[in-house]
């Protein structure tokens, strides 16, 4: 008979639909090995502060995979490696906290954690395997900018959700001739953009990988004016940016935070709209609508197929290891091969070949 294994489950990062459906197949996986599994709260803090490690059971996790967010909750901030310490004299200062969470996990006699994260989380997570901890990462983010896997689950909701918001757009965007700009997600890469602006009938999509000319934006804009289509949808990367120009941020965020808050690009673009073709137009931001709420039936089925493999992953003791979809397996990735590779939408992809053969245009 195998080891009776304790193993232990955190979730880092934003969160994505799907994060509770890994916490459920984790716990099931494990349960039915007859093994003892933990929930460490918010990312890494939980092993750092350890009162609040809570025991998963099939009780706390029966039904949870349609439920968004985290049980576990979940953090940008906690990287036990650059903690930020506030200091005697008021001042912030970053120390290096990993050797606690490398004592408390030993402590609590762990054999494995499963880690679910992004690039940022999962990195962590490396770097823990490299001071030898047994990890096995689970890869989520709704930007799908993972590489070593097709797809992370989060980002098919996130696309649904986007695309019934610019199909929404649409009747109101006709009625008062106006040009719609709507800001997506998806940090440096334009995954959300380019799938909900093809799938929801987007005249312009801009995203980061293809920097735009707003001269160009309202070429097309008023060329579809010329043939009667009075209206516009435009759908933009909340990374996308002009030629020349840089991405447009609202600061470095809290403290600790690992990368740049960004957001005003729809703002910038309906603007420079109106003020060139004077057409009217409005901006908005989906924002974390994005995020919120229950997976999609993908997700959700992708996030137990992750969390089952995950369980089988440590059984075989593949350290070090990310689960990935490689269509139609679930495959095991090495972390740092996956962490080598930033996924970005191709320019010459198939997916924006697809975008202009239908017509819409980049901007460029
Ligand atoms: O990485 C996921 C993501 O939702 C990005 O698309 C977005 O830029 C960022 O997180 C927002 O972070 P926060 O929830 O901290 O505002």
């Amino acid at each position: 008979m195998s080891k009776r294994m304790k193993i232990c489950i955190n979730t880092g990062g934003g969160d994505a639909p799907g994060l509770n459906a890994v916490i459920e197949a984790v716990t099931m996986a494990a349960y039915n090995r007859q093994w003892e599994v933990y929930g460490i709260k918010c990312g890494y803090t939980g092993l750092l502060n350890t009162e609040e490690i809570i025991t998963l059971t099939p009780e706390k996790v029966n039904g949870i995979a349609s439920i968004g967010g985290t049980i576990l909750g979940s953090t940008n901030k906690g990287n036990p490696f650059m903690m930020p310490i506030c200091n005697a004299a008021g001042e912030w200062e970053q120390r290096d906290l990993s050797d606690r969470v490398m004592d408390n996990f030993r402590r609590l006699r762990f054999d494995a954690l499963v880690a679910v994260g992004g690039d940022g989380s999962l990195e962590i997570a490396h770097r823990f395997a490299e001071k030898g901890m047994p990890v096995i990462g689970v890869p989520k983010t709704i930007d799908n900018d993972m590489g070593g896997t097709v797809i992370t689950f989060g980002f098919d909701t996130a696309v649904t959700i986007a695309t019934e918001a610019i199909d929404r757009l649409h009747s109101t965007a006709k009625s008062h001739d106006r040009i719609m700009v709507v800001e997506v997600m998806g940090r440096n890469a334009g995954f959300i953009a380019l799938n909900s602006g093809i799938s929801g009938n987007a005249d312009v999509i801009l995203i980061p990988e293809i920097p735009f000319d707003i001269d160009k934006v309202c070429d097309k804009i008023m060329d579809n004016e010329l043939h009667g289509h009075k209206y516009g949808i435009v759908v933009v990367a909340e990374g996308a940016l002009p030629k020349g120009g840089e991405v447009i941020t609202k600061g470095s965020g809290e403290t600790g935070r690992q990368h740049a808050v960004l957001g005003g690009i729809a703002e910038y673009v309906a603007k420079e709209v109106s003020a060139r073709t004077g057409k009217d137009s409005r901006s908005m931001v989906l924002g974390h609508l994005q995020r919120g709420g229950s997976p999609t039936t993908f997700d959700r089925l992708l996030s137990l197929r992750f969390g089952a493999a995950a369980v089988r992953a440590i059984e075989t003791g593949k350290f070090d290891h990310m689960v990935a979809l490689h269509s139609p397996d679930i495959a095991l990735v090495p972390l740092a091969e996956a962490l080598g590779v930033q996924k970005r939408v191709r320019a010459d992809g198939d997916t924006v070949l697809t975008a202009r053969d239908l017509g819409i245009s980049f901007g460029d």
